[in-house]
Order: C-alpha cells, then sequence, then structure tokens
C-alpha cells in the first residue's frame, strides 16, 4: 500500500502512477478516516511534498503511528528543487528500504512566482521516466537512497525546517479577497488541516495550518491571497498541466 499526503496534486499523481506500475493501492491520508490494515500488504510506500526541506507534519505523525512489519518499505518525496536530509529524518521514524525525490513543479508561489508553463511541463515528463525507473527498482526490491540533497543538506533540513515549523507556518496573512470571492466553499472543503470555515460567506483561517498551499492554489476565483505578494503571481495545480 502506498499512503501519501499531496497540496496540489503532484505526490497523488507520483504516488497513483508508481501504484499502477506496481499494481498497489493508494491511500490518502489527509482522509479522516481510519487507517486501512497492513498485515498482508507486501510493501509499503510513503509519498510527500517537501516542506523547507523536511517532511509535512501530517506525514511526521502517521509515520510515528504506523506498525513497523518485516516487508519492503520506500520513500518518495516530490520536490521543486531539493530536498535536504528529509529522508534521512524519516528513515529514523520509519525505517526505509529505499529513498527517492522526484523533482516536480513547484507549488511555493508564496515564495515566488510560478515557473514557466514549459519549465513546468519539463519537469513532469522527466518525472515520467524517474517514475518509470524507481517503479523497476521497487519490483526489483533494490535497496537505493537517490535523494537530490542539495546545498548544505544539513542546515536546511534542521535550523531553516525548524523556523520554518516554528514561525513561517502562520494563517495570519491569508485572506479571501471580496470582491472575487463567490463563497463556493471550495477551500473550507479540501483544507487537509480542517483551518478554513466559511463566516457569513467569507473563509476565515484557523491557526493549524500545514502550508500545504492547497487553499490558494486550487481557488477558482484566484480570490485567496497570502499578503499582497500573490496578488501578482500565478497558481499552480497539477491538474492544469496534465
Ligand atoms: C511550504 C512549502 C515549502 C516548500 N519547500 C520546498 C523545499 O524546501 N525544497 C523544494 O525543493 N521544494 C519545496 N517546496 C515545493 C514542493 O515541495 C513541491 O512543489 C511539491 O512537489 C508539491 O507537492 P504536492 O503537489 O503534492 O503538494 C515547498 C512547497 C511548500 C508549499
Amino acid at each position: 500500500m502506498i499512503f501519501y499526503f499531496s497540496g496540489t496534486g503532484n505526490s497523488k499523481w507520483v504516488a497513483e502512477r508508481i501504484a499502477e506500475k506496481i499494481n498497489d493501492t493508494v491511500y490518502d491520508i489527509a482522509k479522516k478516516e481510519k487507517i486501512p490494515k497492513i498485515e498482508k500488504e507486501k510493501q509499503i510506500g510513503l509519498v510527500f511534498p517537501i516542506y523547507a526541506w523536511g517532511i509535512p507534519e501530517p506525514m511526521v505523525s502517521f509515520a510515528k503511528k504506523l506498525k513497523k512489519l518485516e516487508i519492503f518499505t520506500f520513500a518518495i518525496c516530490t520536490c521543486g528543487a531539493d530536498a535536504g536530509i528529509a529522508l534521512k529524518k524519516l528513515s529514523k521514524i520509519y525505517p526505509l528500504d529505499s529513498s527517492y525525490s522526484i523533482v516536480m513543479p513547484s507549488n511555493y508561489i508564496i515564495g515566488e512566482d510560478l515557473e514557466e508553463e514549459l519549465f513546468i511541463l519539463k519537469k513532469i515528463e522527466l518525472a515520467k521516466i524517474e517514475i518509470e525507473k524507481i517503479s523497476n527498482e521497487i519490483i526489483m526490491r533494490r535497496k537505493v537512497y537517490c535523494v537530490n540533497e542539495g546545498k548544505f543538506p544539513i542546515l536546511k533540513s534542521n535550523v531553516i525546517n525548524i523556523g520554518f515549523n516554528k514561525f513561517a507556518r502562520t494563517t495570519t496573512p491569508f485572506y479571501a479577497d471580496k470582491e472575487k470571492c463567490n463563497s463556493c466553499g471550495l477551500c473550507e472543503k479540501i483544507c487537509p488541516a480542517s483551518t478554513i470555515k466559511l463566516v457569513n460567506g467569507n473563509p476565515i483561517w484557523n491557526e493549524k495550518c500545514y502550508q500545504c498551499l492547497k487553499c490558494i492554489n486550487y481557488c477558482p476565483q484566484n480570490a485567496i491571497q497570502y499578503g499582497k505578494e500573490t496578488e501578482k503571481r500565478g497558481r499552480y495545480n497539477i491538474e492544469k498541466y496534465l
């Protein structure tokens, strides 16, 4: 079984493609359902995005609770560029036989603008080749550590990641432009942290946020902003490019 967490669809897409190739099933850990029984599984995979060279909080909590069995285990992170030592840290929580990173389009539009369309499409095409290779290695049970850690990985996955989790995940800058928002409620429905509530038709963000950026990237009206900078920036979700 492949367990995934995904904000804007990259990790979901990777998890589903890998599952198809290795003849396995996927499970979205953001679902508020009971975790399926895994005793009869032939392998366990974890797929998720990289946030500030670390693992998203819901995946950390999930991995801590996941039963450790004597079967093949792998993790695949998707990232815009590099992953630091996030997967080495994850393997301390949940032992991994194989670890991979796949470069995918960046959804971090609160930090920088969307990448060029051609660059996004190229990343997706290259990812398809990576997925093919990874799937074959999983089938062959090859133990691999194939992660693009980038420069200064220890510093990024420790100091910067701690800073991100402590200070950067604030929801204060989120707001919905009242002229554009039509109170459709999609943001409330899709937020994996259940942090958004419509009050008199206006989305209000509570404190808990994974910063997956699903709300801002999927808003059909482009009404959601994070501070002033995002007003001029594009929005990303993988469905737009498939
Ligand atoms: C809060 C946040 C932090 C991110 N940090 C990193 C990072 O440290 N390194 C990187 O290469 N990409 C980073 N990204 C980009 C995502 O990891 C990448 O776009 C990922 O494929 C998104 O997956 P998803 O569509 O499944 O949510 C970040 C994205 C977000 C939202």
